[in-house]
This record gives structure tokens, sequence and C-alpha cells, in this order.
């Protein structure tokens, strides 16, 4: 079922598209932002579970720019080194919103944008969401008309699909940054979760800064190795620099196959039972362990501190426009590329 609930907000009207299955299971989405706001799905006891955090209000969302709960990021995920990349020859210098860096494609994310809502299909559950990024806009060239789809299926699948075109080469790196938490959005710390991922490499980082140093190192024998299941905080609070760098896990890992039919990660939360399975096309999956929460307010009075939802970011590499041994994330001019992200629930 698709339902449609229209927002007063103090930067005019909001549209959010309630997707809801057969299954019990639901999902919101806003064209503030193209954000996933809610994702409900029962547990083993049958009690309907919120598995993402967010903010209380709409209004929130405008200024998601430090959180990124649910947000859709764009042209850039994830870090760009000196903000500044080249591309066929010419400079493109963009935002500082990370010391000398830029985190995320800077303050006028995507994320804070009202888009299109561009089409409604209640046969299959779905909506396309569209935004038109000029040229020059966070710095980036090229004119990009970015749409992202979501469609949630009777077998619980929430499918996020991008498809971009540009008139000129310009990097793009799109990601979902939803927060999970399988226990439901206000149970507290994610460490009891299981974990399991499909990838057998990942890339390190300088320093604090999170700034890949551009090798690709194995993860046997460090506490990235998630091959086999095991929980997130089992070897989080380790004598390893990676992690002291970043406070927790905050590290792009390389997907061992990226397809749409095996899932490169596994999760379930050790109190409800619900797993989630993600699969993309995308090379490389950003794991974020909440590291930075520090009692956010968020949805009906909850208070997210550290570690209490995680991120499963897939993107291109970060600071992959600067680092020429990483898959390019160069959408070619007039070129159209689709990527696809999905989340699958039930119960383990
Ligand atoms: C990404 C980054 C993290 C953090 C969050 C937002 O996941 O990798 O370091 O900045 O966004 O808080």
């Amino acid at each position: 079922m698709l339902q449609t609930q229209e927002i007063e907000t103090t930067k005019g009207t909001i549209t959010n598209i309630i997707l809801s299955n057969n299954q019990e299971t639901s999902v919101v989405v806003s064209n503030l932002g193209a954000t996933l706001l809610n994702f409900k799905t029962q547990d083993k006891n049958g009690k309907l579970q919120d598995i993402v955090l967010g903010f209380d209000t709409i209004e929130e969302y405008f200024s998601n720019t430090d959180t990124y709960f649910g947000a859709s990021v764009g042209r850039i995920a994830n870090r760009t080194e000196t903000a500044s990349f080249s591309l066929n020859g010419e400079t493109f210098q963009i935002d500082k919103n990370e010391g000398d860096n830029n985190l995320h494609s800077g303050p006028n994310g995507y994320q804070t944008r009202v888009w299109e809502v561009e089409s409604l299909d209640k046969s299959i559950n779905q909506v396309t969401f569209k935004l038109d990024s000029p040229d020059g806009d966070q710095g980036y060239p090229g004119h990009l008309t970015l749409k992202i789809t979501y469609q949630l299926t009777d077998d619980n699948q929430l499918k996020i699909t991008y498809q971009a075109i540009s008139d000129k080469d310009t990097p793009l790196s799109p990601t979902n940054h939803s927060y999970f938490n399988l226990n439901g959005h206000a149970s507290g710390s994610i460490e009891n979760h299981l974990l399991q991922l499909n990838a057998s490499a990942y890339t390190p980082i300088k320093d604090s800064t999170s700034i890949p140093t551009g090798q690709i190192v194995n993860v046997e024998g460090t506490p990235f190795d998630f091959r086999h299941p095991k929980t997130i905080g089992q070897d989080i609070n380790q004598t390893f620099d990676q992690l002291q760098f970043a406070s927790g896990y905050d590290h792009n890992l390389l997907l061992d196959d990226p397809n749409l039919q095996t899932a490169f990660a596994t999760a379930v939360g050790d109190k409800t039972g619900i797993k989630l399975e993600a699969f993309t096309n995308l090379p490389g999956v950003q794991f974020y362990s909440g590291n930075f929460l520090n009692n956010h307010p968020g949805k009906n009075q909850a208070s997210y501190d550290k570690r209490h939802g995680f991120c499963l970011e897939t993107q291109f590499f970060p600071n992959a426009i600067n680092t020429p041994n990483f898959p390019s994330p160069v959408l070619k001019a007039n070129e159209t590329n689709s990527y696809q992200t999905i989340y699958k629930v039930s119960i383990e």
C-alpha cells in the first residue's frame, strides 16, 4: 500500500510517502532529502519495531548535516582530501567542512534539499524522487539529474535505486546513511548485534582525519574480519590504531562480490531476532558503528548515545576521486549510471 502525507514546515510543504506491505512492514520516506525516516517491522514476538534512528520532527531534517540520519548523501559520500580534485585537467574546489577536507559533500548536501516527487506507483509500492543539481553545485562540474527510487516488496526488501545522468563528467558516489538498530531505534547499544560481512579487505585510514592511505589491506587477523559472524562489540575495543583513529569502526570495506542476489552483510538484533541482509552492486561499504553519537535527541523522545546505531553505507571508496588505484567514481557525460542497494528484513 502507498499513502502520502503532506506536512507544513517553515520552508514549505513536505511530502512523506508511506509504503507498507502484507507482512506488516512499512517504511516512511520523505521528499525532504529523499530521506528514510522510519522502517518498521515485526520482531520475533510479533511486536513492531522501528529499526532506524531519526529526528522527532521533519523540520530537523533541514539541518541534517551532523548525524545524517536516513540521509541520501551526494554527490560524493564520505571524505574528499583537501576538498579538491582534478578531473580532465581541471581542478575543482568543494567545501571544507571537516578540517581541511570535505565530508559528505558539505553543508549544502542533497539530504537538506526538497526533491521532486517524480512518480508514485501504487501497484509496485514504489516512489521516485528527483533532484536537479546544476553545474557548479557544491563545486562539482556538470548538471546532474539524480533520481532515487524506494520500493518495498512483499518479501520485505527495501530497494533503493540511484539513477544518474550529467551533461559533463562528474564524480558521483551517492549513499544512504541510515543508522540501524535491529533491537529498535531506542534500545541502546548495537554492540551485541551479530554481524557478518563478505569483505576480505579494507582501506586503512591515515589518522583521525579518516582519509584512506590508499592501501588495500587484507582483514585477516584484524578486528575488521567479519567474514564469520561475530558481535559488533567483540573486537571494537582492541588496541588497534585503526580503531583508535575513529573511536571504533568507521572504515570502508571492499565487497568480495558486489551483486544484488547474494547479501554482502547480515546483521541480527540480539533482543528482537530481526535480521537485516544488505545487497548492492557498488564496490564498497562504509561500516560505521555510531561512534560519534553523543546523547543525540531522536524520535519519540529517544536519546541516541555512542554506538546506538550502525550504518552500512554502500559507495565508491572514500577519496576515490583522488586515489588512482581505487575504482573510479566518475560518471561519464551523457551516460546513465544506475546503482542499487537493498535492505531486506526477516526474523532469524
Ligand atoms: C560517516 C562518517 C563518520 C561520521 C558520520 C556522520 O559515516 O564516516 O565519520 O562523520 O558519517 O556523523
